[in-house]
This record gives C-alpha cells, sequence and structure tokens, in this order.
C-alpha cells in the first residue's frame, strides 16, 4: 500500500475508506449474522477503525487536505461514500481548508513583493510603462495576484488529473499555476501517512 514511494495520509485515508467497508459488507454476510460471537469480532473491529480516524479531531483536517490534495482524489472520495463522510463534516472540513489557503496568500511572489525596488531608476519607470492601463488597456499579467482563494480552488477542483500522477510530482509540475495549493500541498503531503508505535 503505497503511493509513489511511501504512503501518504491520503493514501491511508482510501486505506480506511476500503476496510471499513470490507467490515460492513462482512456484517452484512450469513456468516456474520449466524454467529454472534464473529459479529462481535466485526463490532469491535469497526469501532477500533474508527477510533483510529476519529473525524472529530483536528487531526482529521490533515486526513481531508491530503485527501483533496492529491489530484486523483480531490473530493471523489467523499462524494461516493456518503454513509462514512457526513455533509456536515465535509462543510467544516472545507471552511477550515479555505481558511488555510486564505493564510498563503501572503506567501505569494506578488503580494509581498520581497523584491527591492530600487528608489529611482529608468527600469523603474520603464516597469511601470508595462502596467500603465492608458498604454496597454488591459490589466497586468500578473493573473495569481488577483485571483482569488475560491477561483485558485476552483480552477483546481475542475481540471482533470492526468492518470498515474501522484500527489507530489503534480504539485512540484504545477506550483506555479496553484500556489496556494501547492504550498499547502507542500506542508501536508510532508506528513507520513503511518504512525510507527
Ligand atoms: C500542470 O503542469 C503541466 C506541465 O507544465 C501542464 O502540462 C499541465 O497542463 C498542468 N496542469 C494543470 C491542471 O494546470
Amino acid at each position: 500500500m503505497s503511493s509513489g514511494s511511501f504512503p501518504t495520509l491520503s493514501a491511508s485515508l482510501l486505506v480506511y475508506v476500503k476496510l471499513m467497508k470490507a467490515v460492513d459488507e462482512f456484517m452484512d454476510s450469513d456468516t456474520a449474522r449466524k454467529h454472534a460471537s464473529v459479529y462481535a469480532g466485526l463490532e469491535a473491529c469497526k469501532k477500533k477503525l474508527e477510533k483510529y480516524y476519529d473525524k472529530s479531531t483536528s487531526e482529521s483536517e490533515y486526513y481531508y487536505a491530503a485527501a483533496v490534495l492529491d489530484p486523483r482524489i480531490k473530493h471523489n472520495l467523499f462524494d461516493a461514500n456518503p454513509d462514512f463522510f457526513t455533509m456536515m463534516w465535509r462543510q467544516h472540513m472545507d471552511n477550515n481548508f479555505k481558511v488555510r489557503l486564505e493564510q498563503y496568500t501572503t506567501s505569494l511572489p506578488s503580494a509581498s513583493s520581497t523584491s527591492p525596488t530600487p528608489s529611482h531608476s529608468t527600469s523603474t519607470s520603464l516597469n511601470d510603462l508595462y502596467n500603465d492601463f492608458s498604454l496597454l488597456g488591459h490589466p497586468p499579467s500578473t493573473y495569481d495576484a488577483v485571483e482569488s482563494v475560491s477561483e485558485e480552488y476552483a480552477r483546481y477542483l475542475s481540471f482533470r488529473p492526468q492518470l498515474g500522477e501522484d500527489s507530489l510530482t503534480f504539485h512540484r509540475k504545477n506550483c506555479t499555476s496553484f500556489p496556494r495549493i501547492a504550498a499547502y500541498a507542500r506542508d501536508i503531503l510532508a506528513i507520513p501517512g503511518m504512525y510507527q508505535p
């Protein structure tokens, strides 16, 4: 169970749903229904799984984010399994997700001008000409500076992922077109998906 070279948070959420579905299916079987001890065992197993992935903790915010930031998953896992992820939980998580993205706005190169601007030089005034609407009739082409969090997020959610491309590869390649998403991904996807006891 590895996604790329090591298991990530998003992969472990896939494993969780797979296991929960398997347990549910088994609980539905004749064997489980006929044998109280088997059924009890499965129930205990399910409780354990639910406890491990307790969706009420702040940790679950990272599981949610890791899934959404994985271009192969995005919202698909939640859409396809409404029994495991309530709408209320999803909305709460998605609001948190957008708040996080908003925080990365300040670190965008265009939002905080880190490069020192020469006090009074020809290059500055020449650069100003490129930003002069009266000459070019359109806003400067730094679209990422004007794009809102919702716009970037919507654009991210709507593209079709390439087959077999993992999160890390995607976000490395596309960090300039999804600056906030990529920044969040760098922080989230570095978290290993399994805890060593
Ligand atoms: C991601 O980057 C690659 C390489 O630059 C490009 O071909 C692809 O269209 C980009 N994907 C999106 C969704 O922007």
